[in-house]
């Protein structure tokens, strides 16, 4: 009995060592490349776009041989040898400086189109001297991934790029101080776009498109979405439908929207980070953001905000930052504050330059979180509350040009974390002593 047992469990074991000793075989073959390599067409491709380029820096000297798979910024797919990936980001350098030496410059190449597997395509930071984007890129139509961000491209932004039905990632962010500049009359070709999941125009000169909200508004997938520095000339009021309700990131900021807030925001209830800093948004700040409950990061600085923060706004579970600075905001903090203890997720607060008033709430001593509470010229009186010393991770405090007219409690030397203390132009009563620094 025992035997057969035995036996059984034998053959079982040397079953298994043949599946894998084939196993491993393959394996071995895979690992070693003994005969998946890149074809010769693709290898030629590469070589003509490297040709057509200088590389002051050498970055592509491991550009030779036979295996182009193991060049630099080349990846391929394992089993078939077909490039998939050319990532030439300009990223070795961490200052602007530096980074200019080391930039690939010239033109991009025709010879891409010979690699027809190419899923990824990062050709960011480095200088193609002002070029307008080829067209050739809306012929790549197996990419998923597209970063011409930084390149010194400008120009008209090619509608071909409406051809890239599989794309994911499009990043044409330029900077905002560089001569060359993106610009468009329409984004209707972001149609041809339905997996479009991240999309970054920033700095792109967008003025003339009047319906750009309808035109964006087509992408039922889209989580991330820049458009900042664009000249975007309205935030219109009236959007018929939501489309993009999955996104989670939104940076219109320095646009040109001079209009109260638009309520089909508040549809987009999975929002975590919402930066507008810097239009000219007039009216209140909407108690609609009660819909919001996803909001971490709200930027709505450097605006013609009025009225007074909603209380809806301490409720927001899982707020980290706010910055409302530089607006026309006033009343007192006592319902937002009571909130915020509640919560006590918040990190940052900033209301610099408004015309909030009375007296600091105690339960603001509650915010455990809180590194940096800034409340420059506002119109804040009385004391700091004793409470203070509960900002365990307090860095930055300011309350710079408020009529504080209190006193300074001791406890303020608790806050051991504290870098930055700010309390000029204020009123204070009182003498300060060796406690007040003990910590
Ligand atoms: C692409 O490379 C080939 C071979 O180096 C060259 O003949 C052609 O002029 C280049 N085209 C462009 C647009 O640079
Ligand atoms: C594109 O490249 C830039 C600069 O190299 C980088 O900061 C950015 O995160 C990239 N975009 C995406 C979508 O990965
Ligand atoms: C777009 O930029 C190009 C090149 O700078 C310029 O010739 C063209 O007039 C611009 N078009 C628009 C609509 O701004
Ligand atoms: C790509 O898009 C452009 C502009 O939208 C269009 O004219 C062209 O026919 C498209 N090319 C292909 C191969 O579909
Ligand atoms: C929503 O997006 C889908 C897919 O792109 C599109 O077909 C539809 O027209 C869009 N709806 C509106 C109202 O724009
Ligand atoms: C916002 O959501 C509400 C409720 O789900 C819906 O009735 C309304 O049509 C939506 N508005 C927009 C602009 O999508
Ligand atoms: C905030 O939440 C509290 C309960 O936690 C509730 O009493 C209060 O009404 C809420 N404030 C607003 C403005 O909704
Ligand atoms: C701020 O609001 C007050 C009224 O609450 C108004 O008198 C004042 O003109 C506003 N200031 C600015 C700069 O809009
Ligand atoms: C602040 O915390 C103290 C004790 O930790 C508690 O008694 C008090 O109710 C809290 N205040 C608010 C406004 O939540
Ligand atoms: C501090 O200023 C406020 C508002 O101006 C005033 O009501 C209060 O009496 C002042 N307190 C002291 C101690 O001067």
């Amino acid at each position: 009995m025992s035997s057969t047992i035995m036996k059984k469990s034998g053959n079982h074991l040397l079953k298994l060592n043949f599946v894998q000793l084939f196993l491993c075989f393959l394996c071995f073959c895979n690992a070693n490349d003994l005969n998946i390599r890149c074809s010769d067409i693709e290898k030629k491709a590469l070589l003509d776009f490297k040709e057509s380029l200088t590389d002051p820096f050498g970055r592509l000297s491991s550009w030779v041989g036979e295996d182009c798979c193991q060049w630099h910024g080349i990846s391929c797919n394992s089993e078939t040898g077909q490039v998939t990936k050319l990532d030439l980001r300009n990223s070795l350098q961490t200052n602007k400086a530096a980074q200019k030496k080391s930039a690939l410059r010239g033109k991009i190449n025709s010879s891409l189109l010979n690699l027809k597997n190419l899923r990824y395509l990062d050709l960011s930071m480095n200088n193609f001297e002002g070029s307008p984007i080829p067209q050739l890129i809306g012929s790549l139509r197996t990419l998923s991934y597209l970063n011409l961000s930084y390149a010194e491209l400008g120009g008209t932004i090619p509608p071909h790029l409406g051809n890239l039905s599989n794309l994911q990632y499009l990043d044409l962010h330029s900077y905002s101080d560089s001569g060359s500049k993106f610009n468009a009359t329409d984004l209707l070709w972001l149609r041809g776009l339905p997996s479009l999941e991240y999309l970054d125009m920033g700095g792109a000169d967008l003025s003339a498109v009047t319906d750009w909200l309808q035109q964006v508004n087509v992408l039922p997938s889209l989580s991330e979405l820049y458009l900042s520095s664009c000249k975007l000339p309205t935030f219109p009021f009236f959007l018929p439908f939501v489309n993009f309700t999955s996104l989670v990131a939104v940076d219109m900021s320095n646009n040109l929207f001079n209009s109260p807030m638009p309520r089909w925001i508040f549809n987009i209830t999975g929002l975590k980070s919402f930066f507008l800093s810097s239009n000219n948004l007039i009216g209140t700040i909407p108690s609609a953001f009660a819909n919001m409950h996803s909001l971490q990061h709200l930027d709505l600085s450097h605006q013609f905000l009025e009225g007074t923060i909603p209380g809806i706004l301490g409720n927001l579970s899982n707020l980290k930052s706010l910055t409302l600075a530089f607006n026309n905001l006033s009343g007192n903090l006592i319902e937002f504050a009571d909130g915020l203890s509640k919560q006590n997720s918040l990190e940052v607060l900033d209301l610099t330059q408004n015309r909030f008033s009375g007296h600091l709430p105690d339960a603001l001593g509650n915010l455990t979180n809180l590194r940096s509470l800034v409340l420059r010229g506002n119109m804040f009186w009385g004391s700091i509350p004793e409470s203070i010393r509960l900002f365990s991770s307090l860095q930055h405090l300011s309350l710079f040009g408020n009529p504080m007219n209190g006193s300074i409690p001791e406890s303020i030397g608790q806050l051991s974390q504290l870098v930055v203390l700010d309390f000029g132009q204020t009123a204070w009563r009182g003498t300060i002593s060796e406690q007040h620094f003990s910590n």
